[in-house]
């Protein structure tokens, strides 16, 4: 590897966007002056000229910011290796391999995002830093000794020898079946072959994971799995891009032994060999959707090499085949909260490569898992300046509150209404699912959207844009708004309670024995469904809200604080959750509703995250052991908190920045033909 020149005479060399600069004895290669100075110059043939990753834009003319002038024949001419790379896959004009190009005069050069190894993968939602590519596996090609009969050495130890002449890359090891294959992948690539190096961290041991003769350039991926109670989601990122070439999700087939996560410990306890049935199940699902999304984003999934799982802690325990039957009672010890390392078998996880590595976040504490964790990397609260309070919503909401001097979390058990189940009309979010939804406080009166469709219900053309996906249920975002409007509109009061049709004063709200339904949609004409807000999907969505509002009061207490700066909503659907209806049925505390926010599947970002940046899994390793957690099941305060929460929005929390943008009615249905169960408390009017 060659140095920067000392001689003032040799031409300076000036990359940017990092702006190192060096001079350089005229002759040396790009290539080589960009390692010389710690550019981040991608290279993986180690300059051959073939895998073309060293890709560099010279730039010519007056560059009175670094003082240079750059003339034309700053750099060598075309060179046959060029240009052959050039007519063969063609190179962007302007464009030079810097393992090709050498410096003969001063030149400034810009490094092209797709070139640099630490690139910066920018995320769709925006509302955090972008991730920093630093992968476990990286591919690089060596070209390896041909056997002599006069210094007998092995295959592999020639690879080895190859590796650290051209890789500097020490203390590498290889598994059975990569050393099974060797022999023929050499032969085959005439003593040139690609290896998949996976070194998780920095400076330690190697692992060869896989080989390829010559060249591979079918790239290698990774898939960052959030592992929920009642979805499964995935990416499959590029390793070398942090490209998400495709995401899927699929229901948990665990649902068949209980929705929430109790009822599954349950099943392990009272079920002979039930935990190991439910291990089976989950593991096979991870099986079909790995295969499924490689499927159909065109890749072979043996190119899978990497894996990382963040679940909550019984989603942990039955994917590792571990009895979560200790997670069901006090003091709720985990058989294991550290950072797991495994390989694609341990898990039996077939469909993958099968050196494949899985890295599992660590859990933060008994009831406090690895989805958590991973929240906490996504959203990074101990480098928040203002107290910021992150729920993520699922049939477990995870909760973190904190900033730079403390960070604390809990997990609260929400159970599936959010996710639309255990509600009447309740479905996932589909095309034809009702998403957002509106209710004139007058008329009362509903419009509606659906998911596949930009046009609310009253617009012109809403019948025929839905024609073909029909309008089916109500998804999770939905109901938390037909229940907010409904309250907003004086048709819910306080406690809860519907209001009978005179009551409220509108015919859409029926009598259903005791209690009352309101009515949203009604295709029954047309062998459609009717769609209705019922008593008993209201008390659902009451019942995880005061969860999910107690859970984040009881943090808010342990940090001695009545107020938070801003809220982060996440989940995965926590992006399409409209905060002024979040606040307005009280599933989060009061705030300034400009700084609440959505921040989507932070879980699944946070997986992304420890997939893409080695670092990030040191980070998240250290940081779950500063987060202090708090057990909601033992608190007796959760109760009071969850009680008191029961209200729409609450009993007594005062909420002044709501009051600014709704005034809620003072309405009361519990006195006179309600019919419910209301404890006839008035709520003060607000605004
Ligand atoms: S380093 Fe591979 S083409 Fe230049």
């Amino acid at each position: 590897m060659g140095s920067a020149s000392t001689d003032d005479k040799d031409p300076l060399v000036i990359f940017t966007p990092s702006g190192k600069r060096g001079r350089f004895a005229k002759g040396t290669p790009v290539l080589q002056a960009a390692r010389a100075l710690g550019v981040d110059l991608d290279s993986v043939c180690g300059g051959r000229g073939i895998c073309s990753k060293c890709q560099i834009n010279p730039s010519f003319g007056e560059f009175a910011k670094h003082g240079v002038t750059v003339r034309e024949d700053a750099l060598s001419e075309w060179n046959e290796v060029e240009a052959r790379y050039d007519r063969v896959k063609g190179l962007i004009s302007g464009r030079r391999l810097g393992c090709q190009a050498k410096v003969m005069g001063d030149v400034v050069i810009d490094v092209p995002e797709t070139s640099q190894v630490h690139r910066q993968v920018v995320r769709k939602e925006a509302s955090t830093k972008p991730i920093t590519m630093d992968p476990a596996t990286r591919i690089v090609m060596v070209e390896v000794a041909e056997p002599d009969m006069h210094e007998p050495s092995g295959d592999f130890e020639r690879l080895k020898d190859a590796l650290a002449q051209q890789w500097d890359v020490h203390q590498v090891s290889a598994a059975l079946p990569v050393l099974a294959k060797l022999q023929t992948v050499l032969r085959k690539g005439k003593w040139q072959i690609s290896v998949a190096l996976f070194q998780p961290d920095e400076g330690g041991v190697v692992q060869i994971l896989e080989i390829w003769p010559n060249l591979h350039e079918g790239g290698i991926y990774g898939l960052a799995v959030d592992l929920g109670s009642t979805t499964i989601a995935a990416h499959l990122c590029d390793l070398t891009t942090g490209a998400v070439m495709g995401s899927a999700g699929i229901m948990n087939p665990q649902i068949r032994f209980g929705e929430d996560l109790m009822s599954r410990v349950s099943y392990a306890m009272m079920q002979e060999g039930g935990a190991t049935e439910m291990t089976r199940a989950v593991r096979e699902a991870i099986n079909t959707l790995g295969g499924q999304i490689a499927e159909d984003a065109g890749i072979d999934p043996k190119l899978i090499l990497e894996t990382v799982f963040v679940c909550n802690p019984v989603m942990h325990h039955l994917l590792l085949g571990i009895d979560p039957v200790e997670l069901g009672q006090a003091p709720f010890a985990l058989a294991t909260s550290d950072a797991l390392r495994l390989s694609a078998p341990d898990l039996g996880l077939s469909t993958l490569n099968p050196q494949a590595q899985i890295y599992l976040l660590p859990c933060i504490a008994g009831h406090v898992g690895a989805d958590a964790a991973a929240v906490a990397l996504s959203e990074a609260p101990e480098q928040s300046e203002d107290l910021v309070l992150i729920v993520d919503v699922g049939t477990n909401a995870e909760i973190l509150l904190g900033n730079k001097t403390k960070v604390l979390a809990c997990s609260s058990p929400t159970g599936p209404a959010f996710e639309g189940a255990q509600i009447s009309s309740g479905q996932r979010a589909a095309p034809g699912a009702i998403e957002h939804i509106e209710i004139d406080p007058a008329t009362k009166e509903p419009r509606f959207r659906v998911i596949g469709c930009d046009l609310w219900s009253d617009e012109a053309g809403f019948a025929e844009a839905t024609a073909q996906t029909g309008i089916t249920g109500i998804c999770g975002s939905g109901i938390i708004e037909a229940v907010a409007e409904m309250r907003a509109a004086g048709l819910l009061d306080g406690s809860g309670l519907i209001g009978s049709a005179e009551q409220t004063g509108t015919p859409r709200s029926i009598p259903t024995g005791r209690t009352h339904e309101y009515l949203i949609f009604d295709g029954t004409a047309t062998g459609g469904p009717r769609i209705t807000v019922t008593q008993g999907d209201i008390r659902a969505i009451q019942l995880a809200k005061s969860a999910l509002y107690a859970g984040a009061r009881l943090l808010m207490d342990q940090m001695d604080v009545d107020a938070v700066d801003r809220v982060v909503l996440a989940g995965a659907f926590g992006a399409h959750i409209s905060p002024k209806h979040a606040m307005i049925l009280g599933m989060i505390p009061d705030a300034p509703l400009e700084k609440v926010t959505s921040a989507g599947n932070a879980a699944g970002h946070g997986a992304r995250i420890a997939l893409c940046n080695r670092a990030a899994r040191k980070r998240i390793e250290g940081g779950v052991r500063a987060i202090q957690k708090v057990e909601t099941a033992i608190e007796p305060r959760f109760q009071e908190h969850f009680v008191a929460a029961n209200a729409i929005p609450h009993k007594t929390a005062s909420m002044p920045n709501l009051a600014t943008v709704v005034s809620l009615p003072d309405v009361n249905f519990g006195a006179s033909g309600g019919g419910g169960n209301d404890d006839g408390r008035r709520r003060r009017r607000r605004g």
